[in-house]
């Protein structure tokens, strides 16, 4: 009520259909819950050159959320172009700055070289997380430094746990869902300890890929249901 006041809109949830989204690619609108993300910021130990991305930003809530802890730029990505709307308006409303917001599939928004931690709550299904993954891979490649992943309310935490980018540093209870905090150092230093050679770590995301790939093609073929 307050919210419609003040000519903002955060609150809302909206389905796939009522987005024009197909449940193959993406997942509903629904706001982070506010206490949840702000136990889960006040934890990371965020430095005023860090920037965080929310991979599927829809009306910003998260992003104002992030916006009140030192980061040096909050961005977002996200497939709804009336939510992407909606964000900028939320945005501009309440006057927040170092802000961006980009209309993309997040599988296919690879300007990732500036962010150092990135933001999941639970947006999209195997398929389009896999690419995520991947991205943040190639963007560590050209550029190397520390990587925080965020995963709120983790259902495919199996993905992540299995991938060889990422090592899984910490779980908080939250009120309302498990946020997993994921970071590439470990994994690094391992590798390099052991001597893996990074073809071998290429090499099994390939594999993880195509395996999604071929998941995601198996369904559309037989047109089974993916929606969570
Ligand atoms: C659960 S909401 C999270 C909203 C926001 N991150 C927050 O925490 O308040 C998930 C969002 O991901 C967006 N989304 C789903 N699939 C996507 C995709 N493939 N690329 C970009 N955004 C996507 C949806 O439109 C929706 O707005």
């Amino acid at each position: 009520m307050l919210e419609k006041m003040k000519g903002l809109d955060f609150t809302q949830q909206h389905i796939t259909d009522e987005l024009g989204l197909s449940a193959d690619i993406a997942k509903g609108y629904e706001p982070s819950k506010e206490d949840d993300l702000t136990m889960l910021l006040k934890q990371l130990d965020i430095k005023s050159t860090d920037a965080i991305l929310d991979y599927g930003s829809g009306k910003g809530f998260a992003m104002v959320v992030m916006s009140k802890f030192d980061f040096s730029l909050v961005g977002g990505v996200e497939l709804s172009e009336k939510l992407v709307e909606i964000c900028k308006r939320n945005i501009s409303k309440l006057g927040i700055k170092k802000t961006e917001v980009f209309h993309s599939n997040a599988m296919e928004f690879k300007e990732l070289d500036r962010f150092t931690h990135f933001y999941l709550y639970n947006p999209f299904p195997e398929v389009i997380l896999q690419e995520v993954l991947q991205n943040i891979q190639e963007s560590h490649q050209r550029k190397p430094r520390k990587i925080t992943l965020v995963y709120n309310c983790p259902r495919l935490r199996d993905i992540i746990k299995n991938h060889p980018f990422f090592e899984e540093i910490k779980e908080i209870k939250g009120k309302h869902w498990d946020i997993v905090i994921y970071s590439n150092l470990k994994k690094k230093n391992e590798q390099s300890i052991a001597g893996l050679p990074s073809f071998w770590m290429s090499l099994s995301v390939c594999v993880c890929r195509f395996k999604g790939r071929c998941e995601f093609h198996l369904r559309l073929n037989t047109g089974q249901e993916t929606q969570r």
